[in-house]
């Protein structure tokens, strides 16, 4: 039976990287989700004959089916599936169409749990899920408030699966950067040039969280920065934290 790793959102920043590091497992394919089909064959050329291109919109039923179809028909063994696939916005509430609204929550919350349900049948001891979620799940951010609710419930969805699936030897780690050098975000808002405190590369947040997945972690937190802000916002009153936040962003939003 083939071992394979299904990793969503591959053609972004982060999901590239995931690409080119999960290639030092022992692996018959890794099948890498994404809608550009330029950057989905790019990923072929650099990475060679394992990668297998899948063209899916994953806020849409049809693209989590795809995948669905796929493993009903090939039934591989799935070693990981890597839920990195998301959309950020960085607005006040105003800003948002109802058409954003629907497919950020369909994006960041129910795709990575379609997505389980689909591979974990497929999966076996010593199988791995890691949702990537954010450092945004750890506290109510405004601005940026629907990606970061979002967040959160995939990191409340993961760690709570990962007790679920105990006694299986399947982990679930919810995968914690803090800003990250992608095009997630913009780099520019309303003239102003946005700066991202204590960002990382992809490099680094994908090999800390393929080795928290290794030691079985139920999450990753791959900087200092993103660690001390997870102990602050734990002992902190959520409003002093909100404050100090909005204070930090609003330069960027029009209100
Ligand atoms: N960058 C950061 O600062 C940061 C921080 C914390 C967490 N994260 C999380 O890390 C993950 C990866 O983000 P990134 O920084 O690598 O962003 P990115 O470079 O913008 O990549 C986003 C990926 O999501 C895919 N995607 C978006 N909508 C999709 C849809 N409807 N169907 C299928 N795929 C879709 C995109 O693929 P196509 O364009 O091919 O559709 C792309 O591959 C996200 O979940 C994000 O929330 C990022």
């Amino acid at each position: 039976m083939k071992k394979i790793a299904i990793i969503t959102g591959a053609t972004g920043g982060i999901g590239n990287e995931f690409v080119r590091q999960i290639l030092q497992y022992e692996l018959d394919e890794v099948w890498a989700i994404g809608r550009n089909e330029m950057k989905l064959k790019e990923l072929c050329n650099t990475y060679g004959e394992k990668i297998v291109s899948v063209t899916a919109d994953l806020s849409e039923i049809s693209g989590i089916e795809k995948i669905e179809k796929m493993l009903s028909e090939q039934r591989p063994e799935v070693r990981f599936l890597i839920n990195n696939a998301g959309l950020a916005k960085m607005a006040s509430y105003k800003e948002y169409t109802r058409e954003e609204i629907i497919r950020m929550i369909d994006m960041n919350c129910k795709a990575p749990v379609l997505l389980c349900n689909v591979c974990i049948p497929y999966m076996k001891t010593g199988s791995n899920i890691l949702n990537v979620s954010s450092a945004s799940a750890f506290q109510p951010n405004p601005y940026i408030n629907l990606y970061a609710a979002s967040k959160a419930f995939e990191r409340s969805y993961s760690r709570a699966l990962n007790v679920e699936l105990m006694g299986t030897g399947i982990t679930v780690t919810a995968v914690c950067p803090g800003w990250v050098d992608t095009e997630l975000l913009p780099k520019e808002l309303n003239g102003k040039t946005v700066k991202f405190p204590g960002i990382v590369t992809a490099e680094r947040v994908v090999r800390t969280a393929l080795r928290d997945a290794e030691k079985k972690r139920d999450m990753s937190v791959c900087s200092l920065y993103v660690k001390c802000q997870h102990m602050n916002v734990k002992f902190m009153p959520q409003r002093l934290v909100m404050k100090i936040w909005t204070s930090a962003i609003r330069k960027y939003i029009r209100e």
